[in-house]
């Protein structure tokens, strides 16, 4: 049965046929089996390299101490004490908020996403608005939905995409509640400076004054590790009270399926405890319960690791010289691992052509922009330089339908 022809979520139903990003990457391995077409996928920002060495050893630990020790039953919904203070004191030393912080303002949740829909369940009433600043990470709309929120997206300036005050002044009103701010950006790789922050921080100082409540912002940080020098890396949590930090250890550790995360309320925030409160308590209403036990048992270990981004940066750099010869346009990413692409030709016939170069990148679409694509290059260096060939060749096609078309 077709998905429009069912009794079930019938928004939800039709999303399925539109998750882009999921579809290109199981369309892919469909193709390479079928066809034993020699495809590379560029899509999904699922890092290839394994987790660190130490994660497995504290495993090993973990899976000794098991018959012994009961820790995989139920616990408090913001998860271990020990796990939530280890984390404290680690943002404590990494200086990110004004005040010192404990853990009695952290919630460890399922990955950044669980972070984001618990924070997102704890700040809105119905209607409440959020702003987005599109190109935004895809399920942050559907987040918001999810918790009868009202999406308000600031359109982006090319080719900088960066902070447009004077867009987010004109639509903050009595509804707005928060704002996500994601830096280093997914799929930009944008990292926003500390004078556009502190500028976002002031209006929304004012903004929060005017309305009578105040309007949050909610930091999504997953790639604040990964950051190529000179670029630096600047939390909004430094300059703003009412923010909420969200992390996780997907792409730091490389564990996305081990789904483990946090949220960290700034001390400073308004009525910080009672929101401590409702985040945990959304932990358990929404279905989450607690973080994984396992990860919360192993990450206090490994908050002292600190990522090595050279390979990144390896990857980033053969990319980045690649499209510059093949007369792409782009902005080279300060940071995450993605590479945001301005499409050389009319859309239609550029995914002809990924097709017929057997390329899968992901459209721009459904990040709230038309025109682009997204290259994420978290793969082996291998599969990175077979994708440096076929954007070559993608290249060399596109300037020939431009000479054709031009008349040459
Ligand atoms: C910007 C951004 N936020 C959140 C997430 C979700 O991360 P997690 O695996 O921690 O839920 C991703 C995943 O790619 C992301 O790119």
């Amino acid at each position: 049965m077709s998905s429009k022809v069912n009794h079930f979520n019938s928004k939800l139903s039709e999303e399925l046929s539109e998750n882009s990003i999921r579809a290109a990457w199981e369309r892919s391995t469909k193709n390479q089996t079928a066809n034993n077409k020699q495809i590379v996928n560029l899509s999904l920002g699922n890092p290839s390299d394994l987790p660190p060495k130490l994660f497995f050893h504290y495993l090993g630990k973990l899976t000794k101490a098991g018959s012994k020790e009961r820790f995989l039953g139920y616990m408090d919904n913001a998860g271990y004490i020990e796990t939530r203070h280890a984390i404290a004191r680690d943002l404590s030393n990494l200086n990110f908020f004004s005040k010192a912080i404990n853990e009695n303002y952290i919630v460890l949740t399922c990955g950044a996403s669980g972070g984001i829909n618990c924070t997102l369940h704890s700040l809105l009433n119905p209607l409440d608005e959020v702003i987005l600043l599109s190109p935004y990470f895809v399920d942050y709309p559907k987040y918001i939905l999810n918790h009868k929120g009202a999406v308000k997206t600031i359109k982006p300036k090319p080719p900088f995409f960066d902070i447009d005050i004077y867009q987010i002044e004109k639509t903050i009103n009595k509804k707005t509640k928060a704002i996500i701010i994601n830096s280093p950006n997914n799929p930009t790789g944008k990292i926003y400076s500390t004078e556009r922050l502190k500028k976002l921080s002031n209006l929304l100082k004012n903004k929060s004054k005017s309305v009578g409540h105040p309007i949050f912002i909610i930091s999504d940080e997953v790639y604040r590790e990964i950051v190529y020098p000179p670029a630096r890396f600047f939390s909004p949590v430094s300059f703003y009270s009412n923010s909420i930090m969200v992390y996780s250890f997907s792409k730091s550790l490389n564990i996305p399926g081990e789904r483990i995360g946090y949220v960290a309320i700034n001390p400073e925030a308004e009525n910080a405890n009672l929101l401590f409160n409702l985040i945990k308590l959304s932990n358990r209403t929404l279905g989450f319960t607690n973080a994984p036990a396992i990860g919360q048992k192993i990450i206090p270990r490994l908050l002292p690791l600190r990522m090595r981004i050279n390979d990144y940066q390896k990857k980033r750099d053969i990319l980045i010289k690649t499209l510059k010869e093949s007369g792409f346009e782009f902005q080279e990413p300060e940071g995450a691992f993605y590479l945001f692409v301005k499409k050389p030709i009319d859309g239609n016939k550029f995914a002809e052509l990924l097709e017929k170069i057997g390329l899968i990148v992901v459209d721009s679409d459904p990040f709230g922009i038309k025109g682009y694509f997204r290259i994420a290059f978290c793969y082996d260096m291998e599969i990175i330089k077979k994708g440096c060939k076929k954007l070559f060749d993608l290249g060399e096609e596109v300037k020939k339908i431009k000479r054709r078309s031009s008349g040459f």
